[in-house]
């Protein structure tokens, strides 16, 4: 039978060429392809008409089905962003910085899932089982009936889960493994997808949960990336400024759950510690009142979450005036921006404008608009806002406010952090506890007019 012919891979979006070339047609990357072996496509791949495959089992969707057992940890922060707990034979991939903390949240994790009595295997392509006992004593783990295993070749690692037949396996990490049917270098696209391929295949087969680390690119991508994205059941990045101790888990893809989960934890000296309050820990740092901070209240899933949102604005010496935004959508704060000045008839011109989300936080939420809006002003104009007020609402092209999702959640949390008045868009249908003023404005420029007393 003719070899099939190698292909080549877009390294940045994952597209498939059949020739290698400069430049990928589909996401316009340059020097993005690289060759990749062809997963094994089987006898009669080209003869389908001889070669007939087996009729498949149809059923309807009326199939009754008990809803999976999922296995939880106890680490409540984690077993929330799975969607509940971890469901048996699922495949997950773990993505992060490298030195972010994704072993040590592993080891943890392993270890809890062991204590409560799941068959657990840790396998380490990057670190000696000394080491990794090291650390375990260093977490307080050691007592953990945990498996530990150090391993780069993928045939070796699939030969001992199919014979331990385990309930949940780690692969720390999947860049460090090694395939011999494919004939590439660890680490690369083809190796990558492979050793992806075998394991989820595994899971599937054998009931075994895998969790997969995988180390981001510079450029934020899983290495080998997208491709590996997509087999995978859930995607979860471990998030995080390396200055800050605060680490985020966020799910970026579910298939037993609500994507956009996250939970919180804090980085000590004794391994990763669960935040059951982030709100309280990200606004901890707030001193007094000052001019260019707004508190916004935000929802990160199914949970809501204060921070604060802080701007600077400064005269500018250059002739393009800086935009630094860091945990928030450049994107939208040009938005904004461009609102205000034709709107609100408040220009930014000469101005350099820093905007950060305090804790290292990122906010990707259009609800945090108006709250950015008020840091942005409150800074302008050298004006600080009152210290117990939060904000949420999105703001249209025309200036108007537009209302969000789960109002009473975000002012519930307010109320719970002490914080006692809020502004909303005018169509928000909650309505705050006693104890708290809600003020629901049309537009921005009312809400200028409220806070800062102009037009
Ligand atoms: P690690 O889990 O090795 O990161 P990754 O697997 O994502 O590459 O974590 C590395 C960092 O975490 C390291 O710089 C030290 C820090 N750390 C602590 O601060 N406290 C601890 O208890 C542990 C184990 C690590
Ligand atoms: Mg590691």
């Amino acid at each position: 039978m003719a070899k099939s012919p190698a292909s080549f891979i877009c390294s940045q979006c994952g597209a498939v060429h059949p020739k290698w070339g400069g430049r990928c047609d589909t996401c316009g990357g340059w020097n993005t392809l690289v060759e990749t072996a062809p997963l094994s496509a089987g006898p009669g791949t080209r003869t389908l008409g001889a070669a007939r495959g087996q009729r498949i089992t149809l059923s309807s969707l009326a199939a009754e089905e008990a809803p999976p057992v999922r296995a939880v940890s106890g680490m409540e922060e984690f077993d929330r962003v799975l969607g509940g707990g971890l469901v048996p034979a699922s495949a997950i991939l773990l993505g992060g910085d490298p030195g972010i903390g994704k072993s040590t949240l592993l080891l943890q994790v392993a270890a809890s899932f062991a204590r409560s009595g799941l068959k657990c295997l840790y396998i380490s392509g990057e670190e000696a089982p000394a080491q990794v006992r090291m650390r375990a004593a260093r977490l307080g783990l050691t007592d953990a009936p945990l498996h530990l295993g150090a391993e780069t070749s993928l045939r070796d690692i699939l030969t001992t889960l199919d014979a331990e037949r385990p309930a949940l396996a780690v692969i720390d990490s999947i860049q460090t493994l090694w395939a011999d049917m494919v004939d590439a270098a660890p680490g690369s696209v083809s190796q990558v997808r492979a050793a992806c391929h075998e394991l989820v295949s595994f899971a599937k087969k054998r009931g075994t949960s895998v969790i997969l680390v995988g180390h981001v690119t510079k450029d934020g991508q899983i290495a080998g990336p997208r491709v590996v994205e997509h087999m995978v059941d859930t995607v979860l990045y471990f998030e995080g400024e390396r200055g800050h101790q605060f680490r985020i888990l966020r799910a970026v893809k579910n298939r037993f759950g609500p994507a956009d989960e996250i939970g919180v934890f804090e980085m000590t000296g004794a391994g990763l510690a669960e935040v059951a309050n982030p709100s309280a820990l990200f606004l901890s740092e707030r001193g007094q009142a000052a001019p260019g901070s707004a508190v916004f209240a935000g929802m990160e899933g199914s949970r809501p979450v204060l921070t604060e949102i802080q701007a600077l604005v400064a005269p500018s010496t250059l002739a393009t005036p800086r935009r630094t935004v860091v945990g928030l959508d450049s994107g939208r704060v040009s938005t904004i921006l461009a609102v205000l000045e034709s709107r609100c008839a408040i220009p930014f011109t000469g101005l350099d404008v820093f905007l950060n989300v305090a804790g290292g936080m990122k906010v990707i939420e259009p609800a945090a608009d108006l709250a950015l809006a008020a840091a942005l002003l409150s800074a302008r104009e050298d004006v600080a806002l009152p210290p117990d007020l939060v904000i949420f609402g999105e703001i249209s092209l025309s200036g108007a406010l537009r209302p969000v999702g789960q109002a009473e959640n975000r002012l519930k949390e307010a109320q719970k952090l002490g914080f006692s008045q809020a502004i909303a868009p005018e169509r928000t249908k909650a309505e705050p506890g006693d104890g708290m003023r809600l003020r629901k404005l049309p537009d921005l420029v009312t809400f200028v007019g409220e806070m800062f007393g102009a037009g």
